[in-house]
């Protein structure tokens, strides 16, 4: 390595730390906290401060935020005008339920639904993306009348049990009964699948494996398809052109509804369009969001047309927390910063700048396979051999150690835990966009050749 990458400077000063030290929190989490949690890094690093993309550790050391707490801080840590607006609510009323009229909630849908295309008006709120998710299939289910579900390969869409019926990776599934009613279609991945990138028609070749499972897997009418537009956890695989189009009409003609997983996607991040399944030229019959909407705060959504929300009116549903005042109040911010902000724009901007540079990487270090996503919604893929396309999972873990050694703090993800996932809170600047790749130019550097 011949130098060390600085980062841009910034004026903030952090409040300065006085509580228990990293290792005292560490045996805490031992003792009390379930085992089921895990963190990132041989040594965990302990963040107490967060001001918009930088976070800050209990020295004061600052780190330039490249995944956003798992994509969820959207407009910035601490935006003056999000934590405004949830601190207003609290002094005024915290819960109500939606068993009483408040203001926050109807706003909120009505400004939610004002971002939507087509028919999509209506708004549910829940409390995390699996919520979110298992609501859109009972819905689909009891709208349609039929039970089959399909999903993609590789997909996330969550840990309840729900939830992980849809999500497909053996490492997220227990062992234990969640799979009724719903199967998994060929991943249209265009850098591992057998149709690439130089194969025009990739997408609906591989939208034809949603038809074949339709016609040989399910009785021939589907309740739902549901697929990220962007895979995220699964190592940020987008699909192919012209994929969805076809896979919806394919869904559609088997009576079932379509399901768009935005909770990563969603808000702008892509950069040329507000939501990732516009990118793909389709709408969906329902569509579910969480993590950025909230910019951090416990906040999700299902939203669908009229006539589909009119299922869910045949029993009795309810949810303490859908809908809070608090969390709606957030809502409705960060709904206002993207626009003030231009942050989508900005992802769109900061998202080209970052790709070209880790693309350059690619042409310097032959560990990167493949670089690959939108917006400020980005993967590279680390392989040990171009042709074989051998996982380079170890060589991945150790330039995301150095990543951090080196003060940026990203991301990890696919199966293999081989791809590199970078997805920052949309507000990074055009220096901080050169930061990454100088660190993640220095991290591979310093990992060596395969
Ligand atoms: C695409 C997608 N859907 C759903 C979920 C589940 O969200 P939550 O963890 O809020 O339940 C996630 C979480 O990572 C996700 O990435």
């Amino acid at each position: 390595m011949t130098h060390t990458p600085t980062l841009p400077p910034c004026d903030f000063q952090p409040a300065p730390y006085c509580g228990p030290s990293p290792a005292e929190i560490l045996a805490l989490r031992k003792q009390h906290l379930s085992p089921a949690i895990f963190h990132y890094y041989k040594s965990p690093i302990m963040i107490v401060q967060g001001h918009q993309q930088y976070l800050f550790d209990e020295t004061g050391r600052r780190y330039l935020d490249g995944i956003g707490g798992i994509v969820t801080v959207s407009v910035g840590h601490c935006h003056p005008e999000v934590t405004k607006a949830a601190q207003e609510q609290q002094q005024t009323i915290v819960h109500t339920t939606t068993l009483y009229l408040n203001p926050q909630v109807a706003l909120f849908a009505q400004e939610l639904a004002a971002k939507m295309p087509g028919d999509l008006k209506v708004c549910y709120f829940v409390n995390s993306g699996s919520e979110a998710n298992d609501l859109a299939i009972m819905m689909s289910r009891a709208a349609t009348g039929n039970y089959d579900v399909l999903a993609l390969r590789n997909g996330y869409h969550g840990g309840s049990p729900g939830a992980m019926a849809l999500t497909s990776h053996h490492t997220w599934k227990f062992n234990v009964p969640h799979t009724f009613g719903v199967q998994h279609a060929v991943l249209p991945d265009l850098y591992r699948g057998p149709f690439g990138s130089q194969d025009a028609q990739a997408g609906s070749k591989y939208a034809q494996e949603i038809r074949n499972l339709i016609q040989f897997g399910t009785s021939g009418q589907v309740a739902a398809f549901i697929a990220e537009t962007i895979q995220g956890v699964g190592g940020t695989v987008p699909l192919p052109s012209g994929y969805l189009r076809e896979a919806y009409t394919h869904v559609r003609a088997a009576g079932g509804l379509c399901i768009a997983d935005e909770v990563q996607t969603g808000f702008g991040r892509t950069g040329t369009h507000y939501w990732g399944f516009e990118t793909q030229g389709v709408i969906p019959d329902i569509v579910t969001m969480a993590k950025g909407i909230g910019n951090g705060c416990p906040l999700a959504a299902v939203v669908t047309t009229p006539a589909i929300a009119k299922a869910l009116a045949n029993r009795i549903h309810f949810n303490t927390f859908g809908g809070n005042p608090v969390s709606c109040a957030q809502g409705r911010a960060v709904l206002r910063v993207i626009d003030q902000e231009r942050l989508q724009e900005n992802s769109h901007a900061r998202g080209e700048q970052l790709k070209a540079g880790l693309l350059g990487l690619s042409r310097k270090h032959q560990l990167i396979g493949d670089v690959r996503g939108l917006g400020l919604m980005l993967g590279v893929e680390l392989v040990t051999d171009r042709a074989t396309k051998e996982p380079a999972s170890a060589q991945c873990a150790a330039v995301f150690e150095k990543c951090k050694e080196l003060g940026l703090l990203i991301g990890k993800g696919g199966l293999m835990g081989n791809t590199l996932r970078i997805k920052p809170p949309m507000c990074i600047t055009a220096a901080d966009a050169d930061f990454l790749v100088d660190v993640v130019d220095c991290a591979l550097a310093s990992v060596g050749e395969p």
